[in-house]
C-alpha cells in the first residue's frame, strides 16, 4: 500500500507516539490536574511536557498559553468565537478550508462583518488586496498558513504586519504546516495559532490546540465550553487562569501524550530536514504528473511556494473514478473531491468536481511517488 494522504492525517504514526500513548494508559492513567495522587501527578506532568514541547516548536512565550483542544477546527473556533463580537470586522482569504470559512459565516450571521479577499488562480494572495481590505475597525485577520488543496503558502509575517498596523489580531490556521514548515509565532506576528495534532505533528487524532500570543488579553476572550477545570473549585464561575479557562472537562491525556512524543520527534528530526525531504517528494510528483498528457496540475510551479500537496485532474476522467482505481487497482491512497475547501476549488477553477490530491509525507519514499505517477499515467490512458 502507498499512503499519499498525509494532508488528511499522517500515517503510520511514529513508534514513539504509540509507545507514549500506551505508557500513558498503562502507567500514568490518572486525570491530569484533578486528584493529588501519583497517577494524576504523572499525567499532569506528561501533559505539561507536551505543552512545553509545543511552545518550543512554535517559539511561544509561555507553555501555559498553549491550549489543548479536540482538533484544529475547535482551535480555530475558539480563536474566532472567543474574540469576535457583532459589529467587528474580520478579513480572510479566498482559499480557506471550511474550518475557517464556516465559523466565519456563522459569525457573519450574528453581525460580524466579513471580507473575503480573493486569491489568484494559483491560490496566491496580493498583499495590496489585504491592505485595501483591512481598516481601523478590523479586529482580526484570519487566514490559512497553507492551502490543503493546492499547497500554496501564504505570506503570514507580511499579512500580520498589515493586521497589526490596523490594531487587528492575526489568527493562523496551521493545519497543513505545523511540523512541516518553520513557525515562530513571535517573529511572524501570529497572535493566535490554531494547529492540529494528527498531521505534521505526527500525533493521534483528537488532538490540537491554540497558541495564544501576548497581544491577546485572555480576559477578553470567551471560552467555547465552561465546566470543571480541577482548579478554583470553590467558584461556580469559570476561572480566568490559562490554560484552565479554555480547557474545561477531562483532557485527552493519552492523545496529548502521543502528541507530545510526536512533537519531540519533529524537534529531533528538525523542521529544515523534514521540509527539504517533503519538497523533494513534491517536486518529483509535480514533474512526473506534468509530463502526463491530459493532466492539469493546480497551483504554483515553484516548489518553495508550497507544502507537499499536489492537486490534479485528468481530462476525460472523473476524480472519483481516479481515486477508486488508485485505491482498488494500485493500493494508492489519495483524497479526491472538494477537500472541505470549496472556496479554494472555486479559486483554482475546479469547483464543483474537485481534484485528486496526493500529499506525500516525511515517511514517503521516492519510489512510492514514482509508482503513483505511473499509476496515474496508466489510468489516464497515455
Ligand atoms: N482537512 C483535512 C484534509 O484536507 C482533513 O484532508
Amino acid at each position: 500500500m502507498i499512503y499519499l494522504d498525509h494532508a488528511a492525517t499522517s500515517w503510520p504514526k511514529q513508534p514513539e507516539v504509540l509507545q507514549a500513548m500506551t505508557d500513558f494508559l498503562q502507567q500514568a492513567g490518572g486525570n491530569p490536574g484533578r486528584s493529588g495522587h501519583r497517577l494524576s501527578v504523572d499525567a499532569g506532568r506528561i501533559v505539561y511536557d507536551a505543552r512545553e514541547a509545543l511552545a518550543e516548536l512554535f517559539n511561544a512565550t509561555d507553555p501555559l498559553r498553549v491550549i489543548f483542544t479536540a482538533n484544529g477546527t475547535y482551535a480555530v473556533n475558539l480563536g474566532l468565537y472567543g474574540l469576535l463580537r457583532p459589529g467587528d470586522h474580520v478579513v480572510t482569504s479566498g482559499i480557506e478550508h471550511n474550518a475557517v470559512m464556516r465559523p466565519l459565516r456563522g459569525l457573519e450571521a450574528k453581525g460580524v462583518r466579513l471580507t473575503v479577499v480573493p486569491c489568484a488562480r494559483d491560490g496566491s494572495i496580493d498583499l495590496k488586496d489585504i491592505e485595501r481590505a483591512v481598516h481601523r475597525s478590523t479586529r482580526m485577520v484570519a487566514v490559512t498558513h497553507a492551502s490543503n488543496v493546492m499547497g500554496i503558502i501564504l505570506p503570514i509575517a507580511e499579512i500580520a504586519e498589515i493586521a497589526h498596523r490596523a490594531g487587528a489580531w492575526m489568527l493562523v490556521d496551521a493545519a497543513q504546516t505545523a511540523g512541516v514548515l518553520p513557525i515562530d509565532v513571535q517573529s511572524m506576528g501570529i497572535d493566535l495559532l490554531a494547529f492540529t495534532g494528527h498531521k505534521g505533528l505526527q500525533g493521534p487524532p483528537g488532538t490540537g490546540g491554540l497558541v495564544i500570543g501576548e497581544r491577546v488579553r485572555t480576559e477578553e476572550m470567551q471560552p467555547l465550553v465552561r465546566g470543571g477545570t480541577g482548579s478554583r473549585s470553590e467558584f461556580e464561575i469559570q476561572p480566568e487562569d490559562c490554560p484552565d479557562k479554555f480547557e474545561s472537562g477531562t483532557l485527552n491525556g493519552a492523545g496529548i501524550a502521543g502528541l507530545g512524543a510526536g512533537v519531540r520527534w519533529v524537534l529531533k528530526e528538525g523542521i529544515a530536514s523534514i521540509r527539504s525531504r517533503e519538497m523533494a517528494l513534491a517536486q518529483l510528483l509535480m514533474n512526473g504528473l506534468e509530463d502526463i498528457q491530459g493532466i492539469t496540475v493546480y497551483g504554483s510551479r515553484n516548489i518553495k511556494d508550497r507544502v507537499s500537496i499536489v492537486s490534479f485532474t485528468v481530462a476525460g476522467h472523473r476524480v472519483s473514478e481516479i481515486g477508486l482505481r488508485l485505491d482498488e487497482e494500485y493500493g494508492i491512497m489519495s483524497r479526491v473531491g472538494l477537500h472541505c475547501a470549496p472556496a479554494a476549488h472555486r479559486t483554482i477553477g475546479s469547483f464543483p468536481e474537485g481534484t485528486v490530491r496526493f500529499a506525500p509525507g516525511v515517511q514517503t519514499k521516492s519510489e512510492e511517488v514514482s509508482e503513483a505517477i505511473n499509476a496515474v499515467k496508466e489510468i489516464s490512458g497515455h
